[in-house]
């Protein structure tokens, strides 16, 4: 892989990088994308009949055992290559911010602190009547209640047709709008409002590097891509960027 030394000194140079991760990079974790979680064993339902509120109130256990198959593959996934080099960037940048579509946690557990949870955490679980935080852990089985009202909990993720939390919005908005380099990192670019912090990054003059395995329709705005693994991408530009870094 050849990596440009305009990329390489943007990376030393900038004192703002904000980096948007999607389910690509949890790939190599052992954990499918989002789109690949759809075959196999769920071959045949769309993310429609999986991921919306509809879906949960018209049939929650299956949503549910959904979840439940997810969050039994993320337990048992580690944190690969990809998020251990992002935990190490936050030291090395000082205006480091990390914006994750993921709901795996795998960033926090590579050692990264101040993660923002655009689409929330599967680990958690959430009134579907109040929207309040509760201490449950997510059993298998059926959705467990609330204890306040008795509504069926929910995981605390954002499912299609809903709205960012507000806190996760206002400081990805932020930090796109402030930075200098923007990356965006095995995201498939389709799903908004994500989508558009790259273009919003660079309409305030901040350069784009993408990192994806293919073509997105992200792509042709990049001013660098790098394609490829995010496992294998990462360590070579961490190695580049600061030979020192073991
Ligand atoms: P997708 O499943 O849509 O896309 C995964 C992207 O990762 C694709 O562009 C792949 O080419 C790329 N990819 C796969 N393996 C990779 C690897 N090893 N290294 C680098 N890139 C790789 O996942 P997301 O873009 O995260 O939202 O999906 C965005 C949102 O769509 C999810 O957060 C979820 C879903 O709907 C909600 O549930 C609201």
């Amino acid at each position: 892989m050849t990596i440009s030394g305009d990329l390489l000194d943007l990376i030393r140079n900038s004192q703002r990088i904000t980096v948007l991760t999607g389910s690509g990079i949890s790939a190599e974790s052992g954990i499918p994308t989002f789109r690949d979680a759809l075959t196999g064993l769920w071959a045949n339902y769309s993310p429609e009949e999986l991921a919306t509120p509809e879906a949960y109130y018209k049939n929650p256990s299956l949503v549910w055992k959904w979840y439940a198959w997810r969050r039994q593959l993320i337990s048992q996934a580690q944190p690969n290559p990809a998020h251990q080099v992002l935990a190490r960037m936050q030291s090395r940048v000082a205006g480091f911010t990390l914006l994750t579509q993921n709901v795996d946690g795998l960033h926090q557990r590579a050692g990264s602190t101040s993660v923002v949870e655009y689409h929330g955490n599967i680990m958690r679980t959430r009134c579907s009547r109040h929207g309040c935080m509760t201490d449950v852990p997510p059993i298998e089985g059926e959705p467990p209640a609330c204890p306040e009202c008795s509504a069926m909990l929910r995981p605390d993720v954002v499912w299609f047709g809903e709205s960012i939390p507000n806190h996760a919005q206002f400081t990805a908005v932020t930090a796109s709008e402030d930075c200098q380099l923007f990356i965006a990192i095995g995201t498939s670019g389709i799903v908004y409002p994500a989508a558009s912090l790259a273009q919003l990054a660079q309409s305030k003059g901040a350069r784009f590097l993408e990192i994806n395995l293919d073509r997105t329709p992200l792509s042709s705005m990049a001013d660098f891509r790098l394609q490829g693994p995010a496992g294998e991408i990462l360590p070579e530009l961490e190695q580049a960027a600061w030979p020192d870094v073991r």
